[in-house]
């Protein structure tokens, strides 16, 4: 409880941070501006971007903006106490051209309300603006972002360009392809789709086919890349978890993963949902997560330590306890594949080792 003898008397300071990027002024203040948009959401906050752009919480107007100039700069109204709406204070982020990219200044005037302790302002400083700069620095909240946004959950301009077109994953994708020989009964769920390339090449065969991926931005890539076959109603696209997907039990006739399997916390828990929606007789052709893989540019640090990799007892396994029979571990390598997929001399011995195909089936 606050001590009601203390008088109110709001501390306020203005909090300042800036970051230089390469790139243009105009450049950075479009990235900023998106990538600013998707994190908000993740936390909760609905940035509507633009000249009369605004900060929604829950049903609350945190922000209004007042100032709009692209590439230059964006000036807020904020509203930094729900309980006390008319109070406002001042945010700003600027864009200013140097030399070698750009200097983006963050500016908030005027904080403090609500705050009437000189010692509690520079504990909230330290807790939540100090310390989490500290933590989201240090390896272990780096390596987890950048896992997440290269492949856990990948999001930005670069995973959406790469994932479009994942050069070094055609390979995998053509012997899944083969192995899952699919036809056009086949009804095919494709767990952790990316930016839907796989998809792309497995629909050639004429089949049905659905897919999920827990990232919202990998979802849009994959419906654009295969827009064609959305509009038809042959393909579904769908924001979900590996361990809930959104569909009946005995929906499909087969079901893949590519490069997904070692990214899985719970691998189990995931196979026994693909188990639940295949119908009986149904099949999974996934790609494993081959040890000989760790630590190269395949799998380099950080994911390399945050990854799982699976032998062919482990694989046989995990199949075996999600309910799977008829278990085979296929081993074959892929570098006829890499050259079909023209990947560079120098980069295909990766692909020499017998990479591991896990096959079984739903009695
Ligand atoms: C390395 S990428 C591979 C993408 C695509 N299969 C390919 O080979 O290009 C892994 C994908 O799996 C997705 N993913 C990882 N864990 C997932 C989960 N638990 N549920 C749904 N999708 C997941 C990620 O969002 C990402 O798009």
């Amino acid at each position: 409880m606050t001590d009601p003898s203390r008088a109110s008397n709001d501390v306020e300071t203005t909090i300042t941070t800036s970051f230089t990027a390469p790139g243009t002024p105009a450049e950075v203040f479009e990235t900023t501006l998106e990538e600013l948009e998707t994190d908000l959401r993740r936390r909760g906050l609905h940035l509507e971007a633009g000249p009369d752009g605004r900060i929604v919480e829950d049903d609350f107007e945190v922000g209004r903006v007042d100032v709009w100039e692209p590439g230059e700069a964006v000036v807020v109204e904020w509203h930094p106490t729900s309980w006390e709406p008319a109070a406002t204070t001042e945010l700003s982020l600027a864009f200013e051209a140097l030399e070698d990219g750009t200097r983006v200044t963050v500016e908030h005037r005027g904080w403090g309300r609500g705050i009437d302790d000189p010692t509690d302002l520079v504990g909230w400083c330290a807790g939540e603006l100090v310390a989490p700069l500290l933590e989201s620095t240090a390896p272990d909240a780096f390596g987890d972002w950048l896992t997440d946004r290269q492949a856990r959950v990948p999001a930005g301009e670069n995973a959406r360009e790469t994932y479009s077109e994942p050069q070094y994953h055609y390979p995998a994708f053509h012997l899944l392809v083969e192995e899952l020989s699919l036809t056009p009964e086949d009804r095919l769920l494709e767990v952790g789709c990316g930016g839907g390339a796989f998809l792309e090449l497995a629909l050639e065969s004429g089949c049905r086919a659905a897919a999920i991926d827990h990232s919202a931005e990998m979802v849009d890539v994959a419906r654009r890349t295969n827009r064609e076959a959305v509009e038809e109603g042959r393909l579904r696209i769908e924001e979900a978890d590996a361990e809930a997907l959104p569909f009946d039990d005995e929906t499909f006739t087969c079901a893949t993963m590519a490069k997904v399997l070692g990214l899985l916390p719970d691998p189990v828990a995931a196979l026994s949902e693909l188990h639940r929606v295949l119908e009986p007789g149904g099949r999974i052709v996934l790609e494993g997560s081959d040890p000989e893989l760790e630590g190269t540019v395949a799998a380099p640090e950080p994911l390399a330590s945050r990854l799982s990799f699976y032998d062919s007892d482990d694989l046989e396994a995990l199949a075996r306890d999600a309910g799977f029979e008829a278990v085979e571990i296929v081993r074959q390598t892929l570098e006829p594949y890499a050259e079909e997929a023209d990947i560079p001399e120098d980069h295909r011995s990766l692909f020499e080792y017998r990479a591991r195909v896990l096959r079984a089936s739903k009695q």
